[in-house]
């Protein structure tokens, strides 16, 4: 008898993960994305390029002291994704265009593909992981898009969030058209600004309404 799996049983065999469960996964930190992969991939291609000297520095990274080997003209966005496996934050054009690596520095919004890391030694980052409460209550912009479902792939969603963030806190009731302004630093590739500007919204009427540690 042999041991194949016919084609049309490997759907029903793969763990079933709704629409709702996947972005959850995303907004929480980009887990949808081992970080493992990116973590080789990085030491393989360093490896490749010969020996480069780092130099081991420490930067504040979501409340946290991480140490990590920086190459002088390493940017932020590469250190927080191949070597500190914070995947969250993605990098779209990686030439401060698309805003997907927005992280903020000491609450202000940054392109992490367009700032050095050994810069930011003595500054505060926080990107897409570090926003939730450490008990696991989402932040209420990330809820505001959970409960709007308002990305389609969601590679943008990180970095639409992190700028909504800074902006909300600065202007905590915007109207829709201030609010657009407010992102307008980030692109998004589906084309999805109608969707995700209403969850953002949503996110701002939950930023009101809630104390978020
Ligand atoms: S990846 Fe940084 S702005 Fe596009
Ligand atoms: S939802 Fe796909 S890039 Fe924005």
């Amino acid at each position: 008898m042999s041991d194949a799996i016919e084609p049309g049983k490997i759907g029903s065999m793969l763990p079933v993960i709704s629409r709702r469960d996947f972005i959850k996964g995303v907004i929480v930190g980009g887990a949808a994305v081992s970080s493992a992969g990116y973590l080789f991939r990085a030491s393989t291609l360093l490896a490749q390029s010969g020996s480069v000297a780092g130099r081991l520095i420490t930067i504040n990274v979501n409340g946290q002291q991480r140490r990590a080997d920086v190459m002088k003209q390493e940017t932020l966005a590469w250190t927080l994704r191949h070597k500190l496996g914070l995947t969250g934050t993605k990098l779209g054009c990686d030439r401060a265009e698309c805003g997907s690596c927005t992280v903020l520095i000491d609450d202000v919004p940054h392109y992490a593909c367009s700032v050095l890391t050994h810069t930011v030694r003595n500054r505060k980052i926080l990107t897409i992981e570090g926003l939730a409460n450490a008990d696991g209550t989402l932040h209420p912009v990330q809820q505001g898009v959970v409960d709007e479902q308002g990305f389609q792939c969601a590679f943008c969603m990180p970095g639409f969030i992190m700028s909504s963030v800074a902006f909300l806190k600065a202007n905590p009731n915007p109207t829709r058209a201030e609010l657009a302004n407010g992102v307008s630093g980030n692109l998004c590739r589906c084309q999805d600004y109608d969707k995700i500007l209403t969850a953002l919204m949503r996110g701002a009427e939950n930023m009101r309404n809630t104390s978020h540690a």
